[in-house]
């Protein structure tokens, strides 16, 4: 059981989705948005990424500079590059031993939180301890598929930071800063 008041960094909870939470189809990511995955990499440059081993899966490789933490049940899993946590509490132990283990390194680049990375499986897990979500909303039509838990719309300050319009190759989306109105 992870009490609130314990943790040591606070966790942020990174995700795109379209107007029905949709984020993926269980095996990949719908869309292709320009500048986006820059974004996010600089976003989350420095910190442990806590995901599913289905998102790792997609991913398919540790992203740089950063903890590729992935959750599976399995106790025999493993794979290069990525740090395995058996349960969520395993998971937020592993990341703060990080983030603390590359601070002592001198890794200047180092940043005092953790990324909730996805997938649904795992924000279902992990948004309760969230008191911030950098969202991006993306207009493009799917209903099915890997969604995002249902948000309590008055329990979140919503702040809009970026529009982006449609092209030919790409929906219309924009940039969204969430934050938790009675912080945790
Ligand atoms: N748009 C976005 O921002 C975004 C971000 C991330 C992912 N995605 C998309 O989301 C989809 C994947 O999401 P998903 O929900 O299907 O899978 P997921 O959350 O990435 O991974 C699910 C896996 O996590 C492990 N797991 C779940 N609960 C656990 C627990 N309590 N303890 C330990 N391990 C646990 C299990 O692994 P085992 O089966 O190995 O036990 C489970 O199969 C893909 O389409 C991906 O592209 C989108």
């Amino acid at each position: 059981m992870i009490r609130k008041k314990d943790l040591k960094n606070p966790i942020v909870c990174i995700v795109a989705m379209n107007q029905n939470r949709v984020i993926g189809d269980g095996n990949d990511l719908l869309w292709h948005l320009p500048g986006d995955l820059k974004r996010l990499k600089i976003i989350t440059m420095g910190t442990p990424l806590i995901m599913g081993r289905k998102t790792w899966d997609s991913i398919g490789r540790p992203l740089p500079g950063r903890a590729s933490i992935v959750m599976t049940k399995s106790v025999s899993w493993k794979a290069e590059g990525a740090i395995v946590a058996n349960s969520f509490e395993n998971a937020i132990t592993e990341a703060n031993i990080w983030i603390e283990a590359n601070k002592k390194m001198g890794n200047k680049a180092i940043q005092n939180k953790i990324f909730l990375f996805g997938g649904a499986q795992i924000y279902e897990i992990g948004l309760e301890y969230c008191n911030t979500i950098e969202m991006t909303k993306v207009n493009f039509c799917a209903v099915s598929g890997s969604k995002f838990p249902r948000l309590k719309e008055n329990d979140w300050k919503k702040t809009k930071l970026e529009d982006f319009e449609a092209t030919s190759n790409s929906p219309e989306f924009s940039y969204w800063h969430y934050s938790r109105i009675i912080q945790r």
